[in-house]
């Protein structure tokens, strides 16, 4: 049975014996709204660890955009009983008083890995990523933190966080889990409309096209033959495309920048803002 808990204080006494008991601890960190590419992470993690931990919080300090922080779907019901199928042992899920009782004015330099895309496109969003996915880390001290792929800055940054700290935990990448039409699984995509979400596969498309291009296009070339996609379809609004190294994720000039390079979407389609990418090598 899995147990629900929301204060801090009674997650970390449970830590504590499982602990003490000698087992190890994987850990799913989520904004709820579950969905397959969640559920994924946490098969894995059940795989790979003694004890599932998984976290349902919307944290509101990472939100930069007010409409977006109140239009988040929250599902903890549906949420509670995807979970018990997966194995899941302990649902930590607080309220926002319980996880930041004070004011919190912690501010991270994560350097130029935060200055291009979600860094660029949403201020201040990167860093209560930080705040909340330390803070959650210090209190569950899981041995492996598993995160998806489709946010890949994300992953990047919390790669460095946990340097920084440092924190004793392995960061466990997951690729990106698709519908069976291409589309990127995410919880906003409950979002769109019946029309939005038929023609939502076309973001993947393109990158499927455009990642094969690259014997052929420079990568300002690419960058440019994707933006001429998406103009052609009215119904996006590129928030950005970028071909960038996958360490700090810069954009490259030439192929021969970087051993790994990856090409990054962000597109509203109506309201909603979908993120995906794609590695190129
Ligand atoms: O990816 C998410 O769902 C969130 O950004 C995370 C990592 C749970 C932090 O709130």
């Amino acid at each position: 049975m899995m147990k629900i808990i929301s204060t801090v204080i009674q997650l970390r006494s449970l830590i504590a014996d499982a602990r003490l008991s000698g087992k190890t601890i994987g850990f799913v960190p989520t904004m709820g709204a579950l969905h397959e590419g969640h559920l994924e992470l946490m098969r894995r993690a059940k795989r790979e660890n003694d004890l599932l931990v998984m976290s349902i919080f919307v944290n509101p300090i990472q939100f930069n955009n007010k409409e977006d922080l109140e239009k988040y779907p929250r599902t903890l019901e549906q949420d509670s009983s995807m979970l018990e199928t997966v194995g899941c042992d302990f649902l930590f899920a607080p309220d926002v008083k319980e996880m930041y009782p004070e004011p919190v004015n912690e501010q991270y330099d994560f350097g130029k890995l935060a200055d291009v895309m979600e860094g660029a496109s949403r201020p201040g969003h990167f860093n209560g990523v930080a705040i909340v996915v330390r803070k959650l880390l210090e209190i569950v001290e899981p041995d492996k933190a598993y995160f998806g792929e489709k946010d890949f800055q994300q992953l990047a940054i919390i790669q460095l966080l946990v340097k920084m700290i440092p924190l004793p935990v392995e960061i466990i990448p997951c690729p990106i889990v698709r519908e069976a039409d291409g589309l990127a699984m995410s919880s906003r995509n409950m979002r769109l409309t019946e029309n939005e979400r038929f023609v939502a596969p076309f973001i993947y498309q393109t990158l499927k096209q455009a990642v094969k291009l690259n014997t052929v296009l420079s990568p300002e070339e690419l960058k440019r033959w994707t933006s001429e996609k998406f103009k052609k379809r009215p119904e996006f609004k590129v928030d950005y495309i970028e071909i960038a190294e996958d360490q700090l994720l810069q954009p490259v000039t030439h192929w021969n920048d970087a051993n790994g390079v990856c090409i990054f979407v962000a597109v509203f389609l109506g309201n909603v803002r979908l993120i995906d990418n794609m590695r190129i090598f």
